[in-house]
């Protein structure tokens, strides 16, 4: 890419000359997040994935998020940045390994956390994210028992809140399970007045010190709407860019986790975008992600499920 190039410029331009709209998490770094058309939380990802009518969707996030707009949104082109954009929770949980643990426990339903492959949507009953995991818990008849996966701190949070045993896949998410909680409470002593907020996927110690647990949206409609002026921030730090837009008078502290060598938290995963590869792919319509018709059919019934019991 030429120096001088100004990749705001260029990537408005081929946004609008290849008919893309570019969609992004909440965990992409600032640029990314300014210049996309569309900024969301899983959910809300997936919902304007699904009722897309550009030719084409690049998606800034990881590659289950991308595979899922393809999955709802079939007649797309779906791109992303970098294809080796994954998730440390995604590729914990093995499609041979799930259906053989699946098959352990016959007369079950699966819930599957959005956070998976294809393959194992394919092989769930239905799909839930942050937002909506305890509404579609709570959906399910009492008498009903419940594989939950793959994330099993969600799935225990889910378990609590529901007031339900779940029969829970053992997976995790290496940003979220690797919070320090003396950390954390060291911060809090520092900032005795601060709240602090907390993703899901954080390991039950360090949720029991949360002021607020909830998906990326609801933490930021949280911050938002709370009257407290100081948050110490739980969850992967590009969050804080759109905390920051949004309540610029607010302070913002990011949880620090064990890596002395790292001063935030950050997905490794999420940081693989970047706004030169968000230029490329619009540019050269590549990475595309391509999935078999069979498998997206089958995936995509848990996720029609879902947006149906989510209104
Ligand atoms: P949200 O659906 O809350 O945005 O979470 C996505 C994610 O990957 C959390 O690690
Ligand atoms: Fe996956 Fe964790 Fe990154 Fe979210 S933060 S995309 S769960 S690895």
């Amino acid at each position: 890419i030429d120096p001088g190039l100004d990749l705001f410029e260029e990537i408005e331009r081929l946004k609008k000359e290849t008919d893309t709209i570019l969609l992004a998490h909440y965990y992409q770094e600032g640029d990314i997040q300014d210049i996309a058309d569309f900024i969301g939380d899983s959910l809300d990802l997936a919902r304007r994935a699904q009722a897309v009518t550009h030719k084409r969707i690049l998606f800034a996030g990881v590659h289950f998020m991308a595979e899922t707009a393809k999955i709802l949104n079939p007649s797309k082109t779906v791109l992303i940045p970098d294809m080796a954009a994954g998730c440390s929770l995604a590729d914990s949980c093995p499609p041979d390994a799930f259906a053989a643990f699946k098959a352990k426990h016959p007369d079950h339903l699966v819930v599957s956390y959005i956070n998976c492959t294809a393959e194992i949507k394919a092989l769930s009953d239905i799909i839930c994210t942050s937002t909506n995991a305890v509404d579609i818990v709570n959906s399910i008849p009492a008498e009903q028992p419940i594989i939950f996966a793959p994330d099993r701190f969600l799935g225990a949070w889910v378990q609590k809140k529901a007031q339900r045993d779940l029969v829970l896949w053992q997976g995790s998410c290496i940003v979220h399970e690797n919070f320090s909680h003396k950390k954390l409470i060291e911060l809090k002593v520092a900032h005795p007045a601060a709240k602090v907020v907390a993703h899901p996927e954080c390991p039950p110690d360090i949720l029991d010190e949360a002021d607020f647990i909830g998906s990326t949206r609801k933490i930021l409609n949280f911050v938002s709407d709370d009257a407290c002026d100081t948050f110490i921030v739980v969850t992967e730090a590009g969050i804080i860019h759109q905390m920051k837009k949004n309540e610029p008078e607010k302070t913002f502290i990011p949880a620090l986790n064990d890596d002395e060598t790292c001063s935030c938290n950050e997905c490794p995963f999420m940081k693989l975008n970047t706004m030169e590869k968000v230029y490329l792919a619009l540019r050269d319509g590549a990475p595309e992600i391509h999935m078999e018709e069979s498998l997206r059919a089958r995936a995509e019934l848990p996720l029609l499920e879902m947006l149906k019991r989510s209104k």
